[in-house]
């Protein structure tokens, strides 16, 4: 187990040796592990290559530490606490003891199956407790886990796939989201059926009593075949280094980039920070609300959780189902005393209205939680005084899929809390403001962009095939660091503000959008001529999908709308479907040929007083056009 730090002034020192002493501080903190052969030295690192090691040469099995450790203190305490869609039908209650006995048993299978160390596994699946298991029984045996989140099309699916070139996919029959019934399964075929030559198998998980269509040659029943599998597998001796998995995430440019990370250094600042900001004590109760399927849902649902030896709930459903207090009820039911989820859906269920938390006694939170987006006043306080009862303080919990854990936040009780503000970096974290010059910005009351200038353990390792990429994206615009894509403000204390992305990247509702993706996709449709998006504010999602398009013959209609509409959800998913169309006759351009894309989102904003600088533009007349059919 790592340390908890317990006051103001251990958080102090904490920061101060993490920041003098990198390598003992770290050092310190890992030796809570169990690692089967010690690691010869903490760091490696040269940013200019991007690249950073942790831990290295030691060997260990993330596994061993989240299970078969704990099993001689906690073996029947609850380690996945499940509740379903349906709030009448069983929850599920998978102590240590059980977990280690399945995750075994998935892992033997998966060697049934041929998969053995260094292969990948895509997993498309529901909030069930056999995607944790499935995760895990792969870092048992060294495969490498790809969890795609199942609301992503069989064009998303099919893609990452082929870029794991991945053998095997795990999935469900059918996925129960409130009211909906989706037939996971059909849309793994469909992504199959478009090629996908590297995947050997289909391991099927039954979720329903519904049938599916079989592939005899392909497909595999998870009860078949895990449930008469032996239940002991001995952990694989992982190297410090050895990929953990894969996780595909969007950026400014291209196709999303599998982000990997490994298992020794994620291992331990995913625990280090779990224990720290979530002060999680022995028989609390903690629940986060994110989708397995992003980068929370495996640092703070899976991995964090289990290496403290924590009760960590899993919701299978949705905020709203069966009505808008189905979150406080679960606290209630299962008295939670830690729980994190985003700002959209606090907004979403902050417009329902008060009375929804009021039915429900939420005075055993201890803490509550924020991340994905920056978490707006309003919101903040809503969160405060309803769910919190003020005395419940907020983690706003910066961080990203590239850096595996938590970087900037609260500390519950220990840090002070200001709304907005994800306020100070973490121990071991060098968060620094840059001007577009890539000089630091020493004083306070600034903004700039945010960049770490020194590895933690969790940092990304590469760019899963394409290790110029990672160095391009993340090491390049300002050598010597990191760079977050993310604009920050500092105040005259020192906390940080993180206001939004800076490059082309949208957060919609939480979920990270690469412009240029949704253009990709929209230009699928045989109508549209060009087109731009950018994000918009929008009241719930925090940033809402703009899209300016150029049809054939100008047409404007709202079947065309419809149409690429439905072309989006196919290419990406429907988390990517615009918010807004607008058909326009061109699209702001520089000499250069480049979009002016800062126009764009000032006109969708409805923005129209502080355009700024427009005579670089080729075609400057546009820009009245534009204003002109944003007001009709
Ligand atoms: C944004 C999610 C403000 C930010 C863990 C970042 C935030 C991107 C916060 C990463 C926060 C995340 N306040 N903005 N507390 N947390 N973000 O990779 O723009 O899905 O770069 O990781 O979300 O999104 P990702």
């Amino acid at each position: 187990m790592t340390s908890q730090i317990k006051n103001y002034d251990e958080y102090v020192s904490a920061y101060k040796k993490s920041i003098e002493d990198p390598e003992a501080f770290w050092d310190q903190e890992a030796k809570g592990f169990t690692w089967f052969e010690a690691y010869s030295k903490v760091l490696n690192w040269d940013f200019n290559q991007a690249k950073s090691e942790w831990f290295i040469n030691g060997k260990t099995n993330i596994t061993y530490n989240c299970l078969d450790r704990h099993i001689k203190d906690r073996g029947d305490q609850t380690a996945i606490l499940w509740e379903p869609n349906e709030p009448n039908d069983p929850v599920r209650k998978i102590s240590y003891k059980q977990l280690l006995d399945e995750v075994c048993q998935c892992a033997n299978a998966l060697k049934s199956f041929g998969i053995k160390k260094g292969d990948r596994v895509i997993f498309y699946m529901p909030m069930v407790p056999e995607l944790a298991i499935g995760i895990l029984a792969c870092a048992r045996i060294g495969a490498v886990h790809s969890v795609v989140f199942a609301g992503f099309s069989a064009q998303a699916l099919h893609d990452r796939i082929n870029d794991a070139q991945a053998k095997l996919v795990v999935c469900s029959d059918y996925n129960k989201r409130g009211a909906k019934f989706i037939p996971v399964k059909k849309v793994v075929d469909e992504a199959l059926n478009m090629g996908c030559p590297s995947i050997e198998k289909c391991l099927v998980h039954r979720n329903s009593s519904e049938t599916v269509r079989w592939n005899w040659d392909r497909d595999i029943w998870w009860h078949h075949e895990v449930h008469k599998q032996n239940k002991t597998c001995i952990a694989e001796r992982m190297d410090s280094e050895d990929m953990l998995f894969i996780l595909y995430t969007s950026g400014s440019t291209g196709k999303p980039k599998g982000v990997v990370h490994t298992c020794g250094g994620y291992m331990v600042y995913t625990a280090y920070t779990f224990r720290n900001v979530f002060q999680y004590e022995d028989r609390d109760i903690y629940w986060c609300t994110a989708d397995i399927g992003w980068i929370t849902g495996h640092s703070y649902i899976v991995y964090g959780p289990l290496l403290n030896g924590a009760t960590t709930l899993m919701f299978e459903g949705v905020p709203t189902f069966p009505d808008p207090g189905r979150f406080w009820a679960i606290c209630e039911k299962h008295n939670v005393n830690q729980f994190y989820t985003a700002p959209t859906a606090i907004r979403a269920l902050m417009a329902k209205g008060n009375e929804w938390p009021a039915q429900y006694d939420l005075s055993q939170l201890k803490v509550l939680g924020s991340v994905g987006e920056p978490i707006n006043e309003e919101a903040w306080h809503w969160y405060n005084e309803h769910i919190g009862y003020q005395t419940a303080p907020i983690v706003d919990t910066w961080w990203q899929t590239e850096t595996g854990g938590i970087l900037i936040s609260p500390l519950p009780n220990i840090t002070d809390t200001k709304p907005t503000y994800a306020s100070y970096p973490l121990p071991g974290i060098q968060a620094v403001l840059v001007n577009h010059e890539g000089q630091e910005i020493i004083e306070n009351e600034v903004e700039g962009l945010l960049c770490i200038k020194h590895p933690w353990p969790s940092i990304i390792r590469t760019t899963y095939g394409d290790h110029e990429r990672c160095k391009n994206v993340y090491f390049s615009a300002f050598p010597g660091m990191y760079f977050t894509g993310d604009g920050a403000r500092r105040d005259k204390d020192g906390r940080i503000r993180v206001i939004g992305r800076v490059d082309d990247v949208i957060n919609v509702s939480g979920h990270r959008m690469g412009t240029a993706e949704v253009e990709n996709a929209i230009n699928q449709h045989p109508k549209v001529i060009e087109s731009a998006v950018v994000g918009f504010p929008h009241e719930i999602k925090g940033e809402g999908i703009y899209a300016y398009i150029i049809s054939q013959n100008h047409l404007t209609d709202d079947n065309l709308k419809q149409e690429i509409i439905q072309t989006v959800a196919k290419e990406i998913g429907p988390i990517a479907k615009p918010d807004h169309i607008h058909f326009v006759e061109g699209l702001p351009k520089t000499r250069s040929g480049k979009i002016m894309r800062r126009l764009l989102r000032k006109i969708a904003a409805g923005d129209f007083d502080s355009l700024g600088d427009v005579s670089t533009l080729i075609n400057p007349e546009i820009v009245d056009n534009l204003i002109h059919s944003r007001k009709v």
